[in-house]
């Protein structure tokens, strides 16, 4: 840290309020063009600002595989934001190579295990890679401690177009954004590593958060509101089927499984042009096994 620095001033930061959001059907621009729009964001997709000491420093997780338009679109909107907001933060798009079901939960985990090993980021920002945020109100950082010395992981994603910007009607929706503080996300020992497929592991994660003893903060909708990249979400498969088991059992596991159970292998780290690249095997029911269920 530049310790010879003021802190930034929120009431300083240039923000613009209602973005425009190209339409996702548009070609995305390439790495090297985002990375010409973004000047100051330097190599493994890092910023911190140049006249002032951030008050936040986060780590943004994207779990990743097959959708680089989606990912060069929000990388292309989400940059300018961040550096208006006046954050010191890097993006770490961790992706999962081929041969086993889609695991977003545990590509988080993978994520914030690597930012871990890089940096004393204090905020971890976990991004599904298909929303775009619509106003840079929003705050893409970790909440103040509440009276009580305790704050609670946010959910920032409440309204999405998609689900015509009311929040999906049951009272445990957490996928999309969230938001966890370092310490929040170790004592709820991550995400469960179980959820192979498409579903309920953000709504595991849920659980989770309130076994331990938190309570789950909703961003104001007015201000924190998103686009949906349209697509069909990947189809639900026997290993996905039993979401729903798992869920009921997800309390018994907390401890045992998440970050504490994490085994992963990595292929490569890389430092991108906007991205730190971070690509990992992490095992997983074939296509081939799925067949023969
Ligand atoms: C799934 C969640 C998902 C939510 C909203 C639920 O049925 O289990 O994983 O986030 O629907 O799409």
């Amino acid at each position: 840290d530049d310790v010879t620095l003021d802190f930034c001033e929120p009431g300083k930061a240039k923000l613009k309020g209602q973005l425009e959001i190209a339409p996702s059907a548009a070609a995305p621009p390439s790495y090297d063009v985002i990375g010409k729009s973004n000047l100051e964001v330097t190599p493994g997709g890092k910023y911190r600002p140049p006249n002032c000491r951030s008050r936040h420093k986060v780590a943004v997780i994207i779990p990743h595989r097959d959708r680089e338009a989606h990912l060069k679109h929000l990388l292309s909107h989400l940059h300018p934001i961040l550096q208006r907001q006046q954050l010191e933060y890097t993006v770490y798009v961790v992706h999962q190579i081929h041969g086993s079901l889609f695991n977003r939960a545990m590509l988080m985990n993978v994520g914030f295990a690597q930012a871990s090993l890089d940096n004393n980021y204090d905020c971890f920002i976990f991004h599904d890679v298909d929303l775009l945020l619509e106003s840079d109100r929003c705050g893409y950082h970790c909440p103040k401690l509440s009276e009580h010395g305790r704050s609670n992981p946010k959910h920032l994603s409440v309204a999405v177009d998609k689900f015509d910007d009311v929040m999906p009607t049951y009272r445990y929706v957490f996928g999309g954004v969230s938001i966890f503080t370092r310490e929040q996300f170790l004592s709820v020992n991550g995400f469960s590593n179980l959820y192979w497929g498409w579903g309920a592991e953000d709504d595991d994660l849920f659980l989770r958060t309130w076994r331990k003893g938190y309570k789950v903060d909703r961003t104001d909708t007015e201000k924190c509101s998103f686009r949906m990249i349209s697509h069909s979400h990947d189809r639900d498969n026997p290993m996905s089927a039993m979401r729903y088991l798992l869920l009921k059992q997800s309390l018994q596991r907390q401890n045992e499984d998440g970050l504490s159970s994490l085994r992963y292998r990595l292929i490569s780290k890389t430092r991108g042009r906007v991205f730190t690249n971070v690509t990992v095997d992490v095992g997983g029911p074939t296509p081939k096994f799925i067949e023969l269920m």
